[in-house]
Protein backbone atom coordinates (compact mmCIF):
# COMPACT_ATOMS: atom_id res chain seq x y z
CA UNK A 1 0.00 0.00 0.00
CA UNK A 2 1.10 3.70 -0.62
CA UNK A 3 1.42 5.31 2.80
CA UNK A 4 0.41 8.96 2.26
CA UNK A 5 1.67 10.05 5.80
CA UNK A 6 4.67 8.46 7.80
CA UNK A 7 3.87 9.89 11.38
CA UNK A 8 5.17 7.45 14.22
CA UNK A 9 2.51 6.52 17.28
CA UNK A 10 3.77 7.24 20.87
CA UNK A 11 6.25 5.11 22.40
CA UNK A 12 9.70 4.04 23.54
CA UNK A 13 12.36 6.51 21.56
CA UNK A 14 15.02 3.92 20.76
CA UNK A 15 15.48 0.79 20.30
CA UNK A 16 15.84 -1.90 23.23
CA UNK A 17 14.77 0.96 25.59
CA UNK A 18 13.65 -1.66 27.65
CA UNK A 19 14.36 -5.11 29.08
CA UNK A 20 13.45 -8.01 26.92
CA UNK A 21 13.08 -9.72 30.35
CA UNK A 22 10.35 -7.78 31.37
CA UNK A 23 8.54 -8.94 28.72
CA UNK A 24 9.11 -12.51 29.57
CA UNK A 25 9.03 -12.13 32.97
CA UNK A 26 5.81 -10.08 33.52
CA UNK A 27 4.07 -9.56 30.32
CA UNK A 28 0.28 -8.35 31.19
CA UNK A 29 1.91 -5.91 33.69
CA UNK A 30 4.72 -4.87 31.22
CA UNK A 31 2.49 -4.01 28.44
CA UNK A 32 0.04 -2.68 31.00
CA UNK A 33 2.36 0.16 31.99
CA UNK A 34 3.16 0.76 28.12
CA UNK A 35 -0.14 1.02 27.40
CA UNK A 36 -0.51 3.45 30.53
CA UNK A 37 2.62 5.76 30.19
CA UNK A 38 1.79 6.10 25.82
CA UNK A 39 -2.05 5.12 25.03
CA UNK A 40 -3.64 2.54 22.36
CA UNK A 41 -1.07 2.36 19.82
CA UNK A 42 2.15 2.06 21.48
CA UNK A 43 6.04 2.15 19.60
CA UNK A 44 8.46 0.01 20.78
CA UNK A 45 11.60 -0.70 18.99
CA UNK A 46 13.30 -3.71 19.52
CA UNK A 47 16.18 -3.40 17.01
CA UNK A 48 17.18 -1.16 14.30
CA UNK A 49 14.70 -1.14 11.88
CA UNK A 50 13.16 -3.99 14.06
CA UNK A 51 9.57 -3.13 15.86
CA UNK A 52 6.72 -3.64 17.53
CA UNK A 53 4.22 -1.76 18.00
CA UNK A 54 1.07 -2.62 21.11
CA UNK A 55 -2.82 -2.51 20.29
CA UNK A 56 -5.02 -1.87 22.44
CA UNK A 57 -7.58 0.21 20.67
CA UNK A 58 -10.88 -1.60 19.60
CA UNK A 59 -10.75 0.39 15.91
CA UNK A 60 -7.12 -0.58 15.65
CA UNK A 61 -8.35 -4.72 16.03
CA UNK A 62 -10.71 -4.18 13.78
CA UNK A 63 -8.57 -2.87 10.86
CA UNK A 64 -5.64 -5.25 11.84
CA UNK A 65 -8.25 -8.39 12.16
CA UNK A 66 -11.09 -7.72 9.67
CA UNK A 67 -10.93 -4.59 7.96
CA UNK A 68 -7.16 -5.23 6.72
CA UNK A 69 -6.52 -7.91 7.16
CA UNK A 70 -5.00 -9.41 3.98
CA UNK A 71 -1.92 -6.69 5.12
CA UNK A 72 -1.39 -8.85 8.27
CA UNK A 73 -0.12 -12.47 9.23
CA UNK A 74 0.65 -14.36 12.02
CA UNK A 75 4.42 -13.83 12.89
CA UNK A 76 6.86 -16.94 12.88
CA UNK A 77 7.70 -16.41 16.25
CA UNK A 78 4.03 -18.37 16.56
CA UNK A 79 4.34 -20.14 13.81
CA UNK A 80 7.60 -22.20 14.33
CA UNK A 81 6.79 -23.50 17.76
CA UNK A 82 3.37 -24.92 17.17
CA UNK A 83 4.39 -26.13 13.32
CA UNK A 84 7.14 -27.90 15.45
CA UNK A 85 4.28 -30.01 17.06
CA UNK A 86 1.92 -29.99 14.73
CA UNK A 87 3.37 -29.24 11.23
CA UNK A 88 1.49 -26.91 8.65
CA UNK A 89 -2.05 -26.74 9.69
CA UNK A 90 -5.19 -24.57 10.10
CA UNK A 91 -3.63 -22.49 12.60
CA UNK A 92 -0.58 -21.85 11.61
CA UNK A 93 -0.73 -21.59 7.61
CA UNK A 94 -1.79 -18.97 5.59
CA UNK A 95 -3.14 -18.13 2.03
CA UNK A 96 -4.64 -20.85 -0.27
CA UNK A 97 -3.78 -23.77 1.87
CA UNK A 98 -5.46 -22.19 4.77
CA UNK A 99 -8.32 -21.47 2.70
CA UNK A 100 -8.58 -24.87 1.23
CA UNK A 101 -8.46 -26.69 4.98
CA UNK A 102 -10.91 -23.76 6.54
CA UNK A 103 -13.17 -25.24 3.94
CA UNK A 104 -12.77 -28.27 4.78
CA UNK A 105 -12.51 -27.95 8.44
CA UNK A 106 -15.86 -25.70 8.89
CA UNK A 107 -18.59 -28.03 8.23
CA UNK A 108 -17.58 -30.48 11.28
CA UNK A 109 -18.21 -27.45 13.31
CA UNK A 110 -21.66 -26.98 12.09
CA UNK A 111 -24.21 -26.84 15.32
CA UNK A 112 -25.84 -30.19 13.78
CA UNK A 113 -22.67 -31.82 13.99
CA UNK A 114 -22.24 -30.21 17.83
CA UNK A 115 -25.05 -31.74 18.96
CA UNK A 116 -23.63 -35.31 18.74
CA UNK A 117 -20.58 -34.08 20.43
CA UNK A 118 -22.53 -32.72 23.31
CA UNK A 119 -23.13 -36.56 24.28
CA UNK A 120 -19.62 -36.60 24.70
CA UNK A 121 -18.79 -33.41 27.10
CA UNK A 122 -21.92 -34.36 28.93
CA UNK A 123 -20.65 -38.40 29.75
CA UNK A 124 -17.17 -37.28 30.85
CA UNK A 125 -18.50 -34.53 33.01
CA UNK A 126 -20.97 -37.12 34.58
CA UNK A 127 -17.83 -39.25 35.02
CA UNK A 128 -15.96 -36.72 36.97
CA UNK A 129 -18.54 -35.71 39.11
CA UNK A 130 -19.40 -39.47 40.03
CA UNK A 131 -15.25 -39.89 40.65
CA UNK A 132 -15.93 -36.34 43.16
CA UNK A 133 -18.88 -38.00 44.59
CA UNK A 134 -16.13 -40.31 46.68
CA UNK A 135 -14.81 -37.78 47.86
CA UNK A 136 -15.23 -36.28 51.61
CA UNK A 137 -17.42 -33.17 51.91
CA UNK A 138 -14.98 -30.18 51.70
CA UNK A 139 -11.99 -32.33 50.70
CA UNK A 140 -9.55 -29.97 48.93
CA UNK A 141 -9.35 -30.54 45.75
CA UNK A 142 -6.93 -28.10 42.22
CA UNK A 143 -9.98 -27.26 40.07
CA UNK A 144 -7.39 -26.10 37.71
CA UNK A 145 -5.54 -30.05 36.91
CA UNK A 146 -9.16 -31.23 37.61
CA UNK A 147 -10.57 -28.97 33.87
CA UNK A 148 -7.50 -29.64 32.42
CA UNK A 149 -8.47 -33.20 32.51
CA UNK A 150 -11.72 -33.05 31.80
CA UNK A 151 -11.15 -30.92 28.65
CA UNK A 152 -8.06 -33.18 27.59
CA UNK A 153 -10.25 -35.93 28.20
CA UNK A 154 -13.45 -34.11 26.17
CA UNK A 155 -11.24 -33.29 23.69
CA UNK A 156 -10.14 -36.91 22.73
CA UNK A 157 -13.25 -38.24 22.97
CA UNK A 158 -14.68 -35.47 20.76
CA UNK A 159 -11.79 -35.93 18.19
CA UNK A 160 -11.05 -39.14 17.95
CA UNK A 161 -13.15 -41.19 20.66
CA UNK A 162 -10.20 -42.03 22.43
CA UNK A 163 -9.79 -41.06 26.48
CA UNK A 164 -6.12 -39.32 26.48
CA UNK A 165 -6.41 -38.03 29.81
CA UNK A 166 -5.63 -40.97 31.84
CA UNK A 167 -1.96 -40.99 33.38
CA UNK A 168 -1.64 -44.53 31.19
CA UNK A 169 -2.82 -43.34 27.75
CA UNK A 170 0.70 -42.83 25.91
CA UNK A 171 -0.91 -40.72 23.59
CA UNK A 172 -1.97 -38.12 26.08
CA UNK A 173 1.68 -38.34 27.79
CA UNK A 174 3.48 -37.55 24.62
CA UNK A 175 0.77 -34.53 24.08
CA UNK A 176 1.41 -33.05 27.23
CA UNK A 177 5.14 -33.35 26.50
CA UNK A 178 4.85 -31.87 23.50
CA UNK A 179 2.57 -29.27 24.53
CA UNK A 180 4.99 -28.22 27.56
CA UNK A 181 7.54 -27.63 24.45
CA UNK A 182 5.77 -25.65 22.51
CA UNK A 183 4.78 -23.54 25.54
CA UNK A 184 8.28 -22.80 26.61
CA UNK A 185 9.62 -22.17 23.19
CA UNK A 186 7.11 -19.46 22.46
CA UNK A 187 7.77 -17.91 25.75
CA UNK A 188 11.85 -18.18 25.50
CA UNK A 189 13.23 -16.03 22.49
CA UNK A 190 16.57 -17.64 22.70
CA UNK A 191 16.35 -21.81 22.65
CA UNK A 192 18.46 -24.25 21.73
CA UNK A 193 17.86 -25.64 18.02
CA UNK A 194 16.21 -28.99 17.91
CA UNK A 195 18.88 -30.31 16.00
CA UNK A 196 21.24 -29.87 19.84
CA UNK A 197 20.49 -32.89 21.84
CA UNK A 198 19.78 -31.29 25.46
CA UNK A 199 17.53 -33.32 27.15
CA UNK A 200 14.44 -31.38 26.66
CA UNK A 201 14.86 -31.27 23.21
CA UNK A 202 15.46 -34.63 23.16
CA UNK A 203 12.63 -35.54 24.95
CA UNK A 204 10.32 -33.59 22.50
CA UNK A 205 11.53 -35.44 19.72
CA UNK A 206 10.71 -38.56 21.40
CA UNK A 207 7.45 -37.40 22.39
CA UNK A 208 6.17 -36.17 18.76
CA UNK A 209 7.85 -39.54 17.12
CA UNK A 210 5.26 -40.69 19.89
CA UNK A 211 2.60 -38.45 18.80
CA UNK A 212 2.97 -38.96 15.50
CA UNK A 213 2.75 -43.00 15.43
CA UNK A 214 -0.54 -43.05 17.60
CA UNK A 215 -2.25 -40.79 15.96
CA UNK A 216 -1.43 -42.23 12.14
CA UNK A 217 -2.40 -45.95 13.73
CA UNK A 218 -6.01 -44.14 14.76
CA UNK A 219 -6.17 -43.15 11.40
CA UNK A 220 -5.23 -46.24 9.26
CA UNK A 221 -7.53 -48.08 11.90
CA UNK A 222 -10.47 -45.87 10.70
CA UNK A 223 -9.12 -46.14 6.92
CA UNK A 224 -9.26 -50.34 7.69
CA UNK A 225 -12.43 -50.57 9.53
CA UNK A 226 -14.72 -47.78 7.81
CA UNK A 227 -16.43 -47.60 10.76
CA UNK A 228 -18.56 -44.81 11.29
CA UNK A 229 -17.55 -42.89 14.78
CA UNK A 230 -19.36 -39.88 15.98
CA UNK A 231 -16.50 -37.70 16.22
CA UNK A 232 -14.58 -34.83 14.41
CA UNK A 233 -12.11 -36.76 12.87
CA UNK A 234 -14.76 -39.05 10.94
CA UNK A 235 -15.68 -35.45 9.85
CA UNK A 236 -12.46 -34.19 8.90
CA UNK A 237 -11.40 -37.63 7.00
CA UNK A 238 -15.09 -38.12 5.13
CA UNK A 239 -14.81 -34.32 4.69
CA UNK A 240 -14.19 -33.18 0.02
CA UNK A 241 -13.20 -29.78 -1.57
CA UNK A 242 -15.95 -28.77 -3.22
CA UNK A 243 -14.50 -27.76 -6.36
CA UNK A 244 -11.79 -30.60 -6.61
CA UNK A 245 -13.57 -33.57 -4.31
CA UNK A 246 -10.10 -33.94 -2.81
CA UNK A 247 -9.54 -34.63 0.95
CA UNK A 248 -7.28 -34.71 3.14
CA UNK A 249 -4.03 -36.57 3.26
CA UNK A 250 -3.05 -38.56 6.18
CA UNK A 251 -0.22 -36.10 6.88
CA UNK A 252 -2.85 -33.67 7.09
CA UNK A 253 -5.28 -35.16 8.94
CA UNK A 254 -2.63 -36.13 11.57
CA UNK A 255 -1.18 -32.37 11.67
CA UNK A 256 -4.83 -31.27 12.22
CA UNK A 257 -5.76 -33.46 14.84
CA UNK A 258 -2.96 -32.54 16.93
CA UNK A 259 -3.39 -28.91 15.73
CA UNK A 260 -7.31 -29.17 17.34
CA UNK A 261 -5.61 -30.71 20.36
CA UNK A 262 -3.35 -27.97 21.30
CA UNK A 263 -5.97 -25.55 20.51
CA UNK A 264 -9.30 -27.05 22.00
CA UNK A 265 -8.25 -28.24 25.40
CA UNK A 266 -6.13 -25.71 27.61
CA UNK A 267 -8.05 -22.44 26.32
CA UNK A 268 -11.17 -24.26 27.85
CA UNK A 269 -9.90 -25.21 31.22
CA UNK A 270 -8.09 -22.12 31.61
CA UNK A 271 -11.76 -19.53 31.21
CA UNK A 272 -13.75 -22.70 33.29
CA UNK A 273 -10.64 -22.46 35.82
CA UNK A 274 -11.44 -18.87 36.24
CA UNK A 275 -14.85 -19.10 36.12
CA UNK A 276 -14.61 -21.15 39.37
CA UNK A 277 -12.53 -18.36 41.37
CA UNK A 278 -15.25 -15.57 40.08
CA UNK A 279 -17.94 -17.19 40.88
CA UNK A 280 -16.22 -18.02 44.19
CA UNK A 281 -15.53 -14.37 44.61
CA UNK A 282 -18.73 -13.20 44.00
CA UNK A 283 -21.66 -15.16 45.69
CA UNK A 284 -24.95 -13.11 44.48
CA UNK A 285 -23.49 -13.95 40.54
CA UNK A 286 -23.47 -18.11 41.95
CA UNK A 287 -26.61 -17.63 43.59
CA UNK A 288 -28.13 -16.33 40.25
CA UNK A 289 -26.74 -18.80 37.89
CA UNK A 290 -27.56 -21.74 40.27
CA UNK A 291 -31.43 -20.51 40.27
CA UNK A 292 -31.30 -20.45 36.52
CA UNK A 293 -29.89 -24.15 36.31
CA UNK A 294 -32.71 -25.24 38.77
CA UNK A 295 -35.21 -23.67 36.96
CA UNK A 296 -34.07 -24.58 33.89
CA UNK A 297 -32.67 -28.03 34.54
CA UNK A 298 -34.04 -28.75 37.82
CA UNK A 299 -30.94 -31.15 38.73
CA UNK A 300 -31.11 -33.00 35.15
CA UNK A 301 -28.15 -32.42 32.83
CA UNK A 302 -28.02 -30.09 29.94
CA UNK A 303 -29.37 -31.48 26.29
CA UNK A 304 -27.96 -29.74 23.18
CA UNK A 305 -31.58 -28.29 23.26
CA UNK A 306 -31.94 -26.71 26.50
CA UNK A 307 -28.55 -24.68 26.32
CA UNK A 308 -30.33 -21.74 25.01
CA UNK A 309 -32.28 -21.18 27.90
CA UNK A 310 -28.74 -21.47 30.22
CA UNK A 311 -28.58 -17.36 28.90
CA UNK A 312 -27.28 -16.30 32.24
CA UNK A 313 -25.04 -19.26 32.74
CA UNK A 314 -23.36 -18.26 29.33
CA UNK A 315 -23.50 -15.05 30.27
CA UNK A 316 -20.76 -15.84 33.23
CA UNK A 317 -18.60 -17.35 30.45
CA UNK A 318 -18.25 -14.70 28.46
CA UNK A 319 -17.77 -12.23 30.96
CA UNK A 320 -15.08 -14.77 32.40
CA UNK A 321 -13.46 -14.51 28.70
CA UNK A 322 -13.47 -11.17 29.32
CA UNK A 323 -11.60 -10.64 31.99
CA UNK A 324 -9.67 -13.63 31.94
CA UNK A 325 -8.59 -14.22 27.93
CA UNK A 326 -7.25 -17.38 27.43
CA UNK A 327 -5.88 -16.63 24.58
CA UNK A 328 -4.81 -12.92 25.95
CA UNK A 329 -2.68 -11.24 22.93
CA UNK A 330 -2.66 -12.05 19.02
CA UNK A 331 0.44 -11.67 17.30
CA UNK A 332 0.37 -10.78 13.57
CA UNK A 333 3.16 -8.96 11.27
CA UNK A 334 2.39 -6.64 8.62
CA UNK A 335 3.12 -7.71 5.45
CA UNK A 336 3.34 -4.49 3.70
CA UNK A 337 3.75 -0.52 4.53
CA UNK A 338 -0.01 0.06 6.11
CA UNK A 339 -1.50 4.16 7.68
CA UNK A 340 -3.90 3.17 10.31
CA UNK A 341 -5.76 6.30 11.83
CA UNK A 342 -3.00 8.31 10.54
CA UNK A 343 -0.31 6.28 12.18
CA UNK A 344 2.51 4.60 9.80
CA UNK A 345 2.96 0.83 10.37
CA UNK A 346 6.52 0.18 8.65
CA UNK A 347 6.42 -3.20 6.67
CA UNK A 348 7.27 -6.14 9.18
CA UNK A 349 6.36 -4.31 12.23
CA UNK A 350 4.96 -7.08 15.07
CA UNK A 351 1.72 -6.25 16.50
CA UNK A 352 0.45 -7.50 19.85
CA UNK A 353 -2.68 -7.37 19.81
CA UNK A 354 -3.26 -6.32 23.46
CA UNK A 355 -6.72 -8.35 24.28
CA UNK A 356 -6.41 -8.39 28.02
CA UNK A 357 -6.12 -4.34 28.02
CA UNK A 358 -8.93 -3.86 25.31
CA UNK A 359 -11.28 -6.08 27.65
CA UNK A 360 -10.63 -4.04 30.58
CA UNK A 361 -10.53 -0.84 28.88
CA UNK A 362 -12.47 2.12 30.72
CA UNK A 363 -13.79 3.79 27.57
CA UNK A 364 -15.73 0.57 26.59
CA UNK A 365 -16.39 -1.01 29.99
CA UNK A 366 -17.86 0.27 33.17
CA UNK A 367 -15.98 -0.86 36.01
CA UNK A 368 -14.04 -2.55 33.89
CA UNK A 369 -12.06 -4.96 36.82
CA UNK A 370 -16.03 -6.39 38.10
CA UNK A 371 -17.16 -9.12 37.30
CA UNK A 372 -20.83 -8.47 35.54
CA UNK A 373 -22.10 -10.78 33.58
CA UNK A 374 -25.44 -8.20 32.87
CA UNK A 375 -21.93 -6.30 30.28
CA UNK A 376 -23.25 -8.89 28.11
CA UNK A 377 -26.93 -8.05 27.73
CA UNK A 378 -27.64 -7.49 24.52
CA UNK A 379 -28.61 -3.78 24.99
CA UNK A 380 -25.10 -3.61 26.04
CA UNK A 381 -23.36 -5.64 23.71
CA UNK A 382 -25.06 -3.45 21.34
CA UNK A 383 -23.42 -0.31 22.33
CA UNK A 384 -19.95 -0.95 22.25
CA UNK A 385 -17.45 -1.21 19.69
CA UNK A 386 -17.20 -4.74 17.92
CA UNK A 387 -14.12 -5.60 18.50
CA UNK A 388 -14.07 -4.28 22.24
CA UNK A 389 -14.79 -7.53 23.35
CA UNK A 390 -12.89 -10.67 20.78
CA UNK A 391 -11.95 -13.31 23.00
CA UNK A 392 -12.13 -15.75 20.03
CA UNK A 393 -10.52 -13.74 17.28
CA UNK A 394 -12.07 -12.52 14.54
CA UNK A 395 -12.30 -11.70 10.91
CA UNK A 396 -11.82 -14.71 8.70
CA UNK A 397 -9.57 -16.16 11.27
CA UNK A 398 -11.92 -16.13 13.87
CA UNK A 399 -11.38 -19.39 16.14
CA UNK A 400 -13.26 -22.32 14.39
CA UNK A 401 -14.05 -23.48 17.84
CA UNK A 402 -16.04 -21.08 19.50
CA UNK A 403 -19.74 -22.96 19.49
CA UNK A 404 -18.09 -26.04 20.45
CA UNK A 405 -16.20 -23.89 23.54
CA UNK A 406 -19.32 -22.30 24.11
CA UNK A 407 -21.21 -25.29 24.47
CA UNK A 408 -18.45 -27.46 26.14
CA UNK A 409 -17.91 -25.06 28.87
CA UNK A 410 -21.87 -24.25 29.43
CA UNK A 411 -22.41 -28.41 30.12
CA UNK A 412 -19.13 -28.50 32.41
CA UNK A 413 -20.90 -25.27 34.30
CA UNK A 414 -24.24 -26.63 34.46
CA UNK A 415 -23.59 -30.30 35.69
CA UNK A 416 -20.54 -29.38 38.28
CA UNK A 417 -22.72 -26.83 40.00
CA UNK A 418 -26.28 -28.66 40.04
CA UNK A 419 -24.00 -31.02 41.89
CA UNK A 420 -21.00 -29.47 44.01
CA UNK A 421 -20.99 -25.82 45.70
CA UNK A 422 -17.07 -25.30 44.87
CA UNK A 423 -15.88 -22.71 48.04
CA UNK A 424 -12.49 -20.97 47.25
CA UNK A 425 -9.66 -22.27 49.78
CA UNK A 426 -8.48 -18.87 52.22
CA UNK A 427 -4.91 -17.60 51.51
CA UNK A 428 -4.45 -19.95 48.82
CA UNK A 429 -2.18 -17.63 46.28
CA UNK A 430 -3.53 -17.16 43.15
CA UNK A 431 -1.90 -15.76 40.37
CA UNK A 432 -2.20 -15.34 36.63
CA UNK A 433 1.09 -16.90 34.57
CA UNK A 434 0.25 -15.65 30.98
CA UNK A 435 1.66 -18.52 28.62
CA UNK A 436 -0.35 -19.95 25.49
CA UNK A 437 -3.05 -19.36 27.99
CA UNK A 438 -3.38 -17.83 31.04
CA UNK A 439 -2.72 -20.64 33.41
CA UNK A 440 -3.52 -19.94 37.27
CA UNK A 441 0.42 -20.65 38.59
CA UNK A 442 -0.57 -22.16 41.95
CA UNK A 443 -3.81 -23.68 40.58
CA UNK A 444 -7.16 -22.53 42.14
CA UNK A 445 -8.04 -25.02 44.98
CA UNK A 446 -11.27 -25.06 46.01
CA UNK A 447 -13.29 -27.03 49.08
CA UNK A 448 -16.07 -29.64 47.02
CA UNK A 449 -19.40 -29.33 49.04
CA UNK A 450 -22.23 -32.13 47.71
CA UNK A 451 -25.26 -30.08 47.03
CA UNK A 452 -28.39 -32.41 47.98
C1 LIG B 1 -12.49 -20.69 25.32
C2 LIG B 1 -11.91 -21.41 24.38
C3 LIG B 1 -11.19 -20.88 23.19
C4 LIG B 1 -10.65 -19.65 22.98
C5 LIG B 1 -10.63 -18.46 23.93
C6 LIG B 1 -10.08 -19.66 21.65
C7 LIG B 1 -9.46 -18.57 21.07
C8 LIG B 1 -9.01 -18.55 19.75
C9 LIG B 1 -8.48 -17.38 19.10
C10 LIG B 1 -8.32 -16.02 19.73
C11 LIG B 1 -8.19 -17.73 17.83
C12 LIG B 1 -7.64 -16.81 16.74
C13 LIG B 1 -6.14 -16.76 16.78
C14 LIG B 1 -5.57 -15.70 15.86
O1 LIG B 1 -6.29 -15.11 15.08
O2 LIG B 1 -4.35 -15.48 15.94
C15 LIG B 1 -8.48 -19.13 17.69
C16 LIG B 1 -8.26 -19.86 16.54
C17 LIG B 1 -8.50 -21.21 16.45
N1 LIG B 1 -9.10 -22.01 17.39
FE1 LIG B 1 -9.79 -21.44 19.19
N2 LIG B 1 -10.28 -20.88 21.09
C18 LIG B 1 -10.96 -21.66 21.99
C19 LIG B 1 -11.39 -22.95 21.81
C20 LIG B 1 -11.14 -23.72 20.69
C21 LIG B 1 -11.60 -25.06 20.50
C22 LIG B 1 -12.45 -25.84 21.49
C23 LIG B 1 -11.09 -25.48 19.29
C24 LIG B 1 -11.26 -26.80 18.58
C25 LIG B 1 -11.98 -27.82 19.00
C26 LIG B 1 -10.35 -24.38 18.72
C27 LIG B 1 -9.70 -24.39 17.53
C28 LIG B 1 -9.14 -23.29 16.91
C29 LIG B 1 -8.53 -23.33 15.58
C30 LIG B 1 -8.35 -24.55 14.70
C31 LIG B 1 -8.14 -22.02 15.29
C32 LIG B 1 -7.48 -21.51 14.01
C33 LIG B 1 -8.55 -21.05 13.05
C34 LIG B 1 -8.01 -20.43 11.77
O3 LIG B 1 -6.95 -19.82 11.79
O4 LIG B 1 -8.72 -20.56 10.76
N3 LIG B 1 -10.40 -23.32 19.59
N4 LIG B 1 -9.00 -19.60 18.86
Amino acid sequence: MKVSNRQLPPGLGRYLAFNPEDIKENPLGFYRRMWQEYGDLVRLPILPNYCMYLVAHPNYIEHILSTHQERYSKPDLFKKPMNMMAGESILTSEGDFWLKHRRLMQPAFHMKHLANLAIAMVSCTESLVQEWDKKSDGEIIDIASETLRLTLKIAGLTLFSTDISDDSSSLGKAFRTGFEFVNYKMNNLVTPPLWFPTLRNLDFRQSKQTLDNLVQEIIDSRRQNSVDSPDLLSMLMAARDEETGEGMSDEQLKNEAITLLIAGHETVASALSWTWYLLGQNPEIAANMQDELGKVLNGSNPTFDKLPQLDYTRRVFEETLRLYPPAWALPRVSLEDDEMEGYFIPKGTIVTLAKFITHRHPEFWENPDEFNPDNFLSEKVNQRPKFAYFPFGGGQRICIGKSFALMEATIIMAIVSQHFKLELVNNHPVEIDPRFTLRPKYGIKVKLWKRS
